[in-house]
């Protein structure tokens, strides 16, 4: 490969369906139009736990237009061994309020939801429990967390180092629920080919994964099953798997035996697309006088549905973050009457990064230590967990960086002091992390006789600019203007590949591209054959046999933030992120991501959380009036810079994957710049003035 002749990597392509999507010509899931579709709406729980004993569809059905109400009582039977939430209808069990309890098929979507009104459910209600506690009786340790970590680590001998600690913070930290809102939310159109080929036009994260679920929970051959996603308004991690919703309209274009469109309602996110756990989590941690780390102890406790086991990793950043010979992990969880937690952006890591970036910040203030210094003083020369040198850390360097460009030097650490007018002032800081990680992927790559070069890979872009970065990856691995090729995505009829998540879209399908686009080289050294010519490549054992390295990226995150004395309203004034994440494709499109993380770190400190209502069993707020994001009002300035990294030894492009660092760290950034304008410590997220109003003097 050579980056220079083009040097199409690094520059800033503009997006390639920009226009479209401007214009509105870019199509979504929901905008296909297939002949004589009918309308599926989802009927979903009124009650918490128990059971559905009968449903009275005789109303509904009398309806003129109406096709098929479909429950428990009749549904198609799926694959035998379907579990968690995608055994929808298999049961007359109620396991949440809001789960899929019917489904209504009608020439129209509106006769649809007339007929869900008519609809008598007749329940079976049982006493619920949905309340996370750290004393919950139904707490266990889960056999491994999210996706094969472990449980619990313990090196060297924590107890008593802690103990023995010249110094130490001893806190817990919650965070709420949290869930995820896409701009478009879920929607699928099913289209039944026979009794044995299917195709969905459906917003996912990919089509690849979404083909082999929907495949064998209809045991259907996966070649017969046709997933069309060109355009996605985002997902966050909640279109990773198929949820529920694509389950139930695949079903209802079964019974109708029509095409089957369905649009998940922003309300019906609140309960059919997974959500972030709460989590409540104990930090221990000791250090010399010096600041030195000894001993560190994370505990955390989290939720997941009776239905599936989902436990999020959320200790995992603590493991691997700061030289420390003593540290103890661990993740328990309690199955509760509420949905199945999930995927949002930065499973794991952003969650337990707020709590242990808070420690360490309370810990900076007790030893009397700079909060960038301590951590400095604490960076490791190789992984703490597991001994591995790191393919590349340069967190110190971020740390250095982003101090001297917030002007740092200048803080006075004292907090509660800076005043004007009705603000308090203050800063504060927090380190981010986020491993580096690709799969397997498959990419076939052509030339026409004419020059034109047409790559083609099952990749997503879920408005990530993952269309233009391999464009620009191909470019300078073809060594040819990007203009003179096009990428073929979103489509499980492409060559199967890794979907946009876990921050490993581009690095695992870019590295698949740089493949394939070397081999058609090779079958073109001379000259284009006649009728062009045609490269297959499969990343798949390569990532089997990498070296063992830790790999992860790092950052820094620097926030400003005042403090309004009389309503104790907090307005982010100024966040800076530097980020070492290896190179860096596309300035314009990895700077999105990163400002788009941290906003949505903001919204996490100060805006986001679902409220529970232990009563009721279920999250109460279910849209944007009640369930607060960052609009562009509550976002001032925020910039992102980055630390030049070509990472030769995460994979051959040198990029470590930006999806989902943004977010690590914004939150604890924010509650330890609150922390100095004011001088309160909120250990739990949202930061909203009703926490705060009663402590400022
Ligand atoms: Mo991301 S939460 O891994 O899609």
């Amino acid at each position: 490969m050579s980056a220079t002749v083009t040097g199409a990597v690094g520059s800033s392509l503009r997006r390639i369906e920009g226009r479209e999507k401007v214009t509105g010509t870019a199509r979504y899931a929901y905008e296909y139009d297939p002949d004589d579709v009918a309308y599926a709406v989802l009927v979903q729980a009124a009650i918490a736990r128990g059971e559905v004993r009968g449903v009275d569809v005789s109303r509904a059905l009398a309806l003129p237009g109406v096709l098929a109400v479909i429950w428990a009582g009749n549904a198609h039977r799926l694959a035998q061994d379907t579990q968690g939430e995608l055994a929808v209808l298999q049961s007359p069990r109620v396991a949440y309020r809001g789960q899929i309890v019917a489904v209504v098929v009608a020439d129209s979507q509106e006769t649809a939801r007339q007929a869900q009104a008519l609809l008598k459910i007749d329940y079976a209600a049982e006493s619920h429990d949905v309340l996370l506690r750290e004393d919950h009786p139904g707490l266990y340790k889960p056999d491994k967390v999210n996706p094969a970590f472990a449980t619990d680590t313990d090196r060297g001998d924590f107890e008593a180092a802690f103990g023995e600690a010249a110094v130490t913070v001893e806190e817990t930290y919650r965070t709420p629920a949290m869930h995820n809102n896409p701009m478009e939310p879920h929607a699928t159109i099913a289209v039944w080919q026979g009794d044995d080929g299917l195709i969905l036009y459906d917003s996912n994260q990919g089509s690849s994964s979404v083909r082999q679920v929907v495949a064998k929970t209809f045991e259907l051959d996966p070649e017969r099953v046709h997933v069309i996603a060109p355009h996605v308004g985002g997902g966050f991690g909640s279109k990773g798997q198929p949820r529920p919703t694509v389950v139930a309209t695949v079903m209802a274009a079964k019974v109708a035996r029509r095409p089957v469109k369905m649009a998940v309602t922003r309300q019906q996110m609140f309960s059919l697309t997974g959500y972030r756990t709460p989590t409540i989590q104990r930090l221990r941690l000791g250090a010399g006088s010096d600041g030195r780390l000894v001993a560190i102890g994370h505990e955390v406790y989290e939720q997941s549905s009776t239905v599936q086991e989902f436990a999020e990793q959320t200790a995992v950043g603590t493991r691997m973050m700061y030289a420390c010979a003593n540290a103890r992990t661990s993740h328990r969880l309690v199955r509760l009457d509420l949905p199945t937690p999930s995927w949002m952006r930065a499973p794991g890591e952003c969650p337990g990064m707020y709590a242990l970036e808070s420690a360490l910040d309370e810990l900076a203030i007790a030893c009397g230590i700079d909060p960038v210094a301590l951590r400095v003083l604490n960076d490791p020369e190789r992984d703490p967990e597991n001994g591995r040198e790191f393919s590349s850390r340069n967190l110190v360097a971020c740390l250095q960086e982003g101090a001297e460009r917030f002007g740092w030097d200048r803080r006075d650490p004292t907090p509660g002091v800076r005043r004007d007018g009705r603000w308090l002032y203050g800063t504060g800081m927090a380190s981010s992390t986020y491993p580096a990680n690709r799969q397997p992927s498959q990419a076939i790559a052509r030339v026409s006789d004419e020059g034109r070069f047409t790559i083609e890979i099952a990749a997503a872009d879920i408005g990530t600019g993952a269309r233009t970065v391999l464009t620009q990856i191909a470019a300078d691995a073809l060594e040819v203007d990007s203009g003179r090729i096009e990428v073929k995505i979103g489509d499980s009829d492409l060559p199967q590949a890794m979907l946009a998540g876990g921050s490993m879209g581009t690095t695992s399908w870019g590295t698949a591209v740089i493949g394939v686009c070397a081999k058609l080289r090779e079958l073109i050294a001379d000259r284009i054959p006649a009728g062009g010519a045609e490269a297959h490549f499969d990343t798949a054992e390569d990532v089997e046999q990498q070296p063992e390295l830790s790999r992860h990226s790092f950052g820094a995150q620097f926030i400003e933030v005042r403090v309004d004395v009389d309503s104790a309203e907090v307005q982010v004034a100024r966040a800076l992120g530097v980020f070492a994440a290896g190179r860096i494709i596309n300035p314009i499109t990895a700077r999105s991501q990163f400002i788009g993380g941290m906003t949505m770190g903001i919204g996490m400190a100060l805006h986001e959380q679902s409220v529970l209502d232990p009563e009721f069993g279920d999250y109460v707020n279910h849209d944007f009036a009640g369930y607060h994001i960052p609009t562009c009002a509550d976002i001032e300035e925020v910039a992102a810079i980055w630390i030049d990294e070509h990472d030769s030894r995460v994979n051959p492009l040198g990029a470590k994957g930006i999806g989902e660092i943004g977010i690590v760290g914004t939150a604890a950034a924010v509650a330890n710049a609150v922390h100095h304008a004011t001088g309160v410590r909120i250990r739990e997220l949202p930061i909203v003035p009703s926490k705060l109003v009663s402590r400022l003097s």
